[in-house]
């Protein structure tokens, strides 16, 4: 099988990046089935059902979230209606759910929210939970496991892959926003450490950067907004799975109308 995953698509410029791409890139590189994470999807900060309905009209099967998930009151609703997951460690009676086995191809294929915790919501014990879910998975006969690990830390996201190489098929990182350039396969686990935004570029992590620069300068609180108008950038991983193991994987990337391109390729090690 052969998914795609894009990172944290970020406001209407990240709307725009996966509406121009996504149909091409679907057709294209022969996608089974693609994934995103929406925790910035509308303007910054988590999900409409409006903005969801365009994002899965454009090709997208499954969105993951993160600490953001909560910032649309009507989400919660939609957790239960459509395909979208929470990080699967908050604490039980939280709406939603952290887990999805769909079926590609004749086969399954699991996927788990997972969020860090540094600089995080206060959440279950990433890692605990993780190692039960996968234990829970392995027990069903599920080869095929996908991790979207929300985090800030790189340290936490590399140690994952330690913990998890061999077990599990992907561990792709997000919440950064920031692509890191160590796409890797190991032990057949592909891996990469974020696979950074989709939306602007020109400023700090899709938000406009006055903010940000005056929340450093003075420590003073503010809010965080998207720019209208921007230099934009779409990035995606594409991975091709075969019984659990991770085959391929390569990184697509595009800037604002330029066409896409393949900007990574895999190191594998055994
Ligand atoms: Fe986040």
């Amino acid at each position: 099988m052969k998914i795609g995953f894009i990172g944290d698509i970020v406001g209407k410029p990240g709307r725009k990046m996966v509406k121009s791409y996504l149909p091409r890139i679907i057709k294209e590189e022969e996608l089974d089935f693609v994934m995103a994470n929406y925790e910035n999807v509308s303007h910054g900060f988590g999900l409409t059902h409006k903005n969801a309905i365009e994002l899965f009209e454009c090709g997208i099967n499954l969105m993951t979230g993160g600490n953001h998930t909560w910032d649309k009151k009507e989400i919660v609703p939609l957790l239960d209606s459509m395909a979208l997951l929470r990080p699967v460690n908050y604490p039980e009676g939280v709406p939603g759910r952290g887990v999805e086995i769909v079926e590609i191809a004749g086969e399954k294929f699991a996927v788990i929210n997972l969020m860090g915790h540094f600089t995080m919501p206060m959440v279950d014990n990433p890692f605990v939970t993780v190692l039960k879910e996968v234990e829970r998975l392995e027990k069903d006969g599920i080869k095929n496991i996908f991790i979207d690990f929300h985090a800030e830390s790189t340290s936490e996201k590399r140690t994952l892959l330690m913990m998890l190489r061999g077990r599990v098929s992907y561990i792709a990182g997000t919440h950064t926003h920031v692509g890191t350039d160590d796409l890797e396969i190991y032990k057949g686990t592909g891996y990469i450490t974020d696979v950074g935004l989709t939306g602007c570029r020109d400023n700090v992590i899709g938000v406009d950067e006055k903010v940000p620069i005056e929340r450093f300068l003075t420590g003073l609180p503010g809010r965080f907004d998207v720019p209208d108008k921007c230099k934009k950038i779409f990035q995606m991983v594409v991975l091709e799975l075969e019984d659990g193991i991770c085959k391929d994987t390569y990184k697509i990337k595009a800037y604002d109308d330029e066409g896409y391109f393949v900007s990574q390729k895999a190191l594998v090690s055994d």
